[in-house]
This record gives C-alpha cells, structure tokens and sequence, in this order.
C-alpha cells in the first residue's frame, strides 16, 4: 500500500516531537506533507520554532513548517509552560533552527492542499488544540468532504480531565474548535487519556531511546526525563504519559489500539466542564456514532515501535 498523506497540526510540546519523528521514520508508512503550528502548550512563536527544531534535529529541514492560529476561536490561550518548560520543548539543548518558516499561513496550506490533493487521500492528525483545523473548515466548508480521517489526540472519558477535572488540555483550550471539528462529518479516530495514560515513560523505556547512541535517540530520551518530572508528581507512577505520537502509531500499527465507535460531544457552555469529551460510551442515547473513541494500547509494542523507527533517524 502507498504511504498515506498526512499533515500534522502540532504545539511542539515534548511529545508531540516525538509524534512529528515517528513520522519523519516512517516513509513507508506515512507521507508528510507538511507540518501547521498552532499556539497551545506554549504561544505560536514558540510552537513554530519548534517544529522546525524538531525536523532539523531528523535531518528534515525540507518539511514545510506553516504558521497559523496564535489564539482559540472564542477563548483567551492556556498554556502549559510547567508541563512542558518555558520553550515548549525544554530538556536537552538544540541548536535554534535555520530552515525557513513558510511564507503562506497554516490555514491557506489546509485549504490549499486538501483542494489540491485527490479527494479522500490527505489524512489530518491533530496533535493540539483545534483552532488551525475548525478555522479551515469555517473558511472552506468544501475541504471537509475531502479529508480522508481525522486522527486526534484529545479528550478524556473514564480518565477524566488532565487541565480541569473535567477537561483534557487540547479540547479544553479550544473548545469551540472542537465542537466545530466533532461535528464536521469527517471520520474521526480520538486517542484521549484513557489510552494515553497507558503509554508511560518508564525508566526501561526511555533507557531503550537513549541506548541507541544516536543525537535522536539522546534528545528523545532527554525530552521524557524532562516532563516525567511533573507528570509522575502529579499521577504518582512511573514515567509519563507520551500522548501524541499514539496518533501516529495509530497510522502505523491498528492493532495496538481497541476502541468503540461512539457519539462524541463538546461541552462548550458549561464552566465546570468547558471542553468535556461527552463520550456515550455505553450507548445510552441515539446520537449518531461520530467517532473511534480509543480505550486501550499494548504499551509494550507502542514503545518497541517507537524505538525500532527512532533508531532509523
Ligand atoms: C496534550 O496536551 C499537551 O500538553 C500534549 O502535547 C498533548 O497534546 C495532552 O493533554
Ligand atoms: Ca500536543
């Protein structure tokens, strides 16, 4: 099978590095067509200059890297600068990148390509909030019908919120953009916490990374011990969760996930609940099923192909 076309829409974020090198080492697998910023675990300034960082250190400086949305549709930025450090990527030092940030905006590119590119062949994966996405969407109601999925990391249901005890970080920090995007009609695939938190960084796991001996393998390494600090004070286990990159292994290997098709809803009203994933996980109301809602990872293979492609960079 050809490898699929993706675009991956990030806020560079420590783990969401790691989602953009398994990508990047996945050739036969994935296609990168392009990587769009958007402002989230720290502002765009920073989450642009990251993902190029991230490209360089792989090697990649020919991925085009887009700028786009530096604000939710409706709400102030939340930022999470003590997950993920003041640059967004804190943990091992990487030079500052000298690949160029694109000229066009995140969104013209979204519109551009999915209008360019075969209907049906371009697949989205959302790694922060939804902000670049739903404003595409606003702004090209045709590019919807063309996308071939959406596989996002967001939202939480038995695991409960990580940002408000109701709330996920990325659906909570635009959650007008997600409702936009849960109803949009484009087949969905959700990787909330309830997977995520399955994927943890334990110590033998990151030693696998750092055993490769390579400047990849060091950063990535260097990248978990550094938010295992806060996650595993906050959690009380080992390690950290490594949330993003479970979209793209998703992409790669199916079989390490379970989930159900499911009616997924945004709470946008509420500010209790501001940007709950509603899942009707038991089926208990006739709203139409708009998602594979994900509820379980074999963490052991997650990690061992996490590192087998790692080690390819
Ligand atoms: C999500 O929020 C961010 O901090 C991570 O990069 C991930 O995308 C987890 O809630
Ligand atoms: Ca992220």
């Amino acid at each position: 099978m050809a490898p699929r076309k993706i675009i991956i829409d990030t806020d560079p974020g420590q783990d969401d590095a790691v989602a953009i090198l398994l990508a990047l080492a996945s050739p036969e697998d994935v296609e990168l067509l392009g990587i769009t910023a958007v402002a989230g675990n720290v502002p765009l300034a920073l989450t642009q200059k990251n993902a190029r960082m991230v490209c360089e250190l792989a090697g990649r400086s020919d991925v085009p890297v887009f700028a786009g949305c530096d604000r939710p549709l409706a709400r102030p930025l939340v930022t999470a600068e003590h997950v993920h450090g003041k640059t967004g990527l804190d943990g091992p030092p990487l030079p500052d990148p000298t690949m160029p940030l694109q000229d066009a905006h995140a969104v013209d590119f979204l519109i551009d390509t999915l209008r360019r590119e075969p209907a049906g062949s371009v697949t989205l994966c959302p790694i922060g909030p939804l902000t670049n996405i739903a404003t595409a969407f606003a702004r090209a109601p045709d590019i919807a019908p063309r996308v071939a999925e959406i596989v996002l990391m967001g939202g939480a249901y038995f695991e409960v919120g990580n940002t408000t005890p109701a709330a996920e970080f990325n659906i909570h920090v635009d959650p007008q953009a997600a409702d936009a995007v849960f109803r949009s009609g484009v087949k969905l695939t959700v990787m909330p916490l309830d997977v995520t938190h399955k994927a943890l960084t334990t110590h033998k796991r990151v030693a696998a990374f750092r055993n490769l001996g390579t400047p990849v393998g060091e950063a990535t390494a260097g990248w978990m011990d550094f938010f295992e600090r806060y996650d595993s004070e906050k959690y009380g286990h080992e390690g950290a969760p490594l949330h993003d990159p479970c979209t793209i292994a998703w992409l790669i290997r199916p079989e390490l996930f379970s989930g159900r098709h499911v009616n997924v809803e945004i709470e946008t009203h509420s500010e209790l609940t501001m940007g709950m994933t509603v899942a009707d996980w038991w089926g208990v109301t006739d709203r139409p099923k708009n998602a594979l809602f994900m509820g379980d990872i074999d963490a052991d293979g997650f990690f061992a192909l996490l590192t087998e492609r790692i080690a390819r960079l």
